[in-house]
């Protein structure tokens, strides 16, 4: 392992933008299909990396969302929860906010509380097993309509004590954030935290929305609103995080190639970025791989690097006491690795 590999492997480091569905690797896709007895329409694991290559976000939504069918159980949602924790434990990952998305469970006949119940059970076992702590979030479909999200936010009321906040996420272009006002504003008043896809494959306009019509905490990709250099200053003034996805980027086409990623950009610009893998086992990598790509890729340095993990814990819906305490974590590391 090179020098840089190990410092990066060693930096205390939260994920802000990690969709549990996404993290269902194709040995576990097999496992549970068996498990459920459920016929796939891959014959092996090697079949199902190789449909793995999309040229846009919807390429991707239409084989994630057929992936899901799998998971039917409790256990088979804890399964999954443990799987991704146990992958990251090795990244030197400490804290982890996660999506979920009810709706794509929901639709199938499988209730909001077995989604719910294994994925909290999952981080339980986590935080005990493995010291590292995580919240989750709610993300609504954007491609579904507002109805929908108002009775997923009914579903979660008994929840709503276990829920940091509320997402919103799917395919981006013609359904802009505007569109559920007003179900985040009721979040807003249950107490729940708002976080918002914005600026992946959306104009500047929809991160503009996101913080004007949904009064989001943080931005999820906001990778467009580098178009706009007052949306950036806006972004920058009030310290917004951003949430980015580098690997992400490059399968999705977001970005042509990782050399190019705007993520130094960004912080280069005074944007509270932070580095996150999305959906870790489509798109070739855990939180370290996205971390070990841009720092090679794009040449990060160690101080670069530095502020990318304060920002992971500043930018995380932990209590100012915990930020404080894993950002000394993150400044001693960096003393002691000098
Ligand atoms: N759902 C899972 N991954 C997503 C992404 N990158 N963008 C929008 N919706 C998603
Ligand atoms: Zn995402």
């Amino acid at each position: 392992m090179s020098g840089l590999a190990r410092f990066i492997q060693g930096l205390p480091k939260a994920e802000l933008h990690l969709h549990i569905e996404g993290s269902l690797e194709p040995e576990l896709m097999f496992e549970l299909a068996r498990r459920n007895r459920i016929a796939l329409p891959f014959g092996s694991v090697e079949e199902v990396r190789k449909a793995y290559a999309f040229s846009n976000l919807q390429d991707f939504l239409d084989i994630y969302y057929q992936g899901a069918d799998v998971l039917r159980t409790e256990e088979d949602f804890k399964d999954l929860a443990l799987a991704y924790f146990r992958r990251v434990a090795a990244d030197g990952c400490r804290h982890v906010e996660l999506f979920f998305d009810p709706q794509t469970h929901t639709d199938r006949g499988i209730p909001f509380a077995v989604v719910a119940d294994g994925l909290l059970a999952g981080m339980a076992e986590a935080e005990r097993s493995l010291g590292i702590s995580s919240k989750l979030i709610l993300c609504f479909l954007r491609h579904l309509d507002e109805d929908a999200a108002f009775a997923t936010l009914k579903a979660a009321e008994p929840y709503l004590d276990r829920l940091v906040g509320v997402g919103l996420d799917s395919s981006e272009v013609g359904h802009p954030p505007s569109k559920f006002e007003r179900v985040f504003r009721a979040a807003g008043e249950r107490g729940l935290k708002r976080v918002a896809h914005a600026g992946e494959e959306g104009p500047p306009e929809y991160v503009w929305e996101a913080l004007q019509a949904l009064n989001v905490d943080r931005i999820d990709h906001g990778n467009r609103a580098l178009e706009d250099p007052r949306l950036v200053e806006r972004l920058a003034a009030e310290g917004m995080t951003l949430t980015v996805c580098p690997l992400s980027n490059l399968k999705l086409c977001v970005v042509d190639d990782l050399k190019a990623h705007p993520i130094k950009r960004m912080l280069d610009l005074g944007l509270s970025a932070t580095v996150n893998s999305d959906d870790p086992a489509y798109f070739g990598g855990y939180l370290g791989d996205n971390w070990q790509a841009v720092a090679e890729r794009v040449g990060l340095t160690r101080e670069d690097l530095v502020t990318l993990a304060r920002n992971s814990f500043s930018g995380s819906f932990l209590t100012d006491a915990e930020k404080a305490r894993r950002i000394a974590e993150v400044d001693a590391y960096a003393a002691s690795a000098g």
